[in-house]
């Protein structure tokens, strides 16, 4: 018997897990596939349709030039009492280990207040998380500190600002349920 969407949505919705790069195996994404979930997350909703989510997203070579970059702001904005030799390379070793990493950006058009334009590009990062889930992509939301400096590297314009990247890859990890803690904590019924 066929899903209702309602039981699909709600699979796809549970189904979806923060996959890291060390389960991701070495299965190339075609480009083809990244441009599909990208069109997925473009479905976001967005007040007065300002659009606001942007993605730099690196695969192949651009890989190696985002794992160079990530590890150079890393070594210089770390204080030298905190700095790890370990997570220098894991910085690394995650891309490279990765299909595709995009960069989310929001760029902030003056239209809508800031946290609307960042509440409607992360609901673009969700669609985009979910439809790679549904097409067996695992992904995570990485922010690590040294976001705030990649402006440049990225190509930021003054009115854009980079949120974390999008770790993507084929993996082979079995699916868990969520570690959340129960909706009806979270809920308060007026009736
Ligand atoms: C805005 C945002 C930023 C995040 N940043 C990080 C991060 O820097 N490092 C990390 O391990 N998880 C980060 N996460 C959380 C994970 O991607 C993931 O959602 C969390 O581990 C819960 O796992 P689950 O989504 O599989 O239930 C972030 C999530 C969001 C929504």
């Amino acid at each position: 018997m066929s899903s209702t969407p309602f039981e699909t949505v709600k699979q796809v919705i549970n189904h979806r897990r923060a996959i890291f790069p060390p389960s991701y195996t070495s299965q190339a994404i075609p480009k083809e596939l990244l441009t599909e979930l990208l069109d997925c997350a473009n479905a976001a909703p967005t007040h007065k349709l300002t659009q606001p989510w942007r993605f730099v997203v690196f695969r192949e070579q651009g890989l190696v030039r985002l794992a160079d970059q990530l590890a150079a702001l890393y070594k210089t904005h770390t204080p030298a009492e905190q700095f790890l030799q370990k997570k220098l390379e894991s910085t690394r070793d995650k891309v490279l280990r990765s299909g595709a990493v995009a960069a989310i950006v929001v760029s902030y058009s003056g239209a809508v207040p800031q946290w609307e334009e960042l509440a409607a590009t992360a609901c673009a990062v969700q669609n985009l998380w979910l439809a790679a889930s549904a097409a067996g992509i695992g992904g995570y939301w990485s922010s690590p500190g040294t976001i705030k400096h990649t402006g440049n590297f990225l190509g930021l314009a003054e009115n854009e600002e980079c949120l974390g990247f999008f770790y993507m890859g084929y993996h082979d990890e079995p699916s868990r349920a969520a570690n959340r803690r129960p909706v009806a904590e979270k809920v308060r019924w007026e009736e």
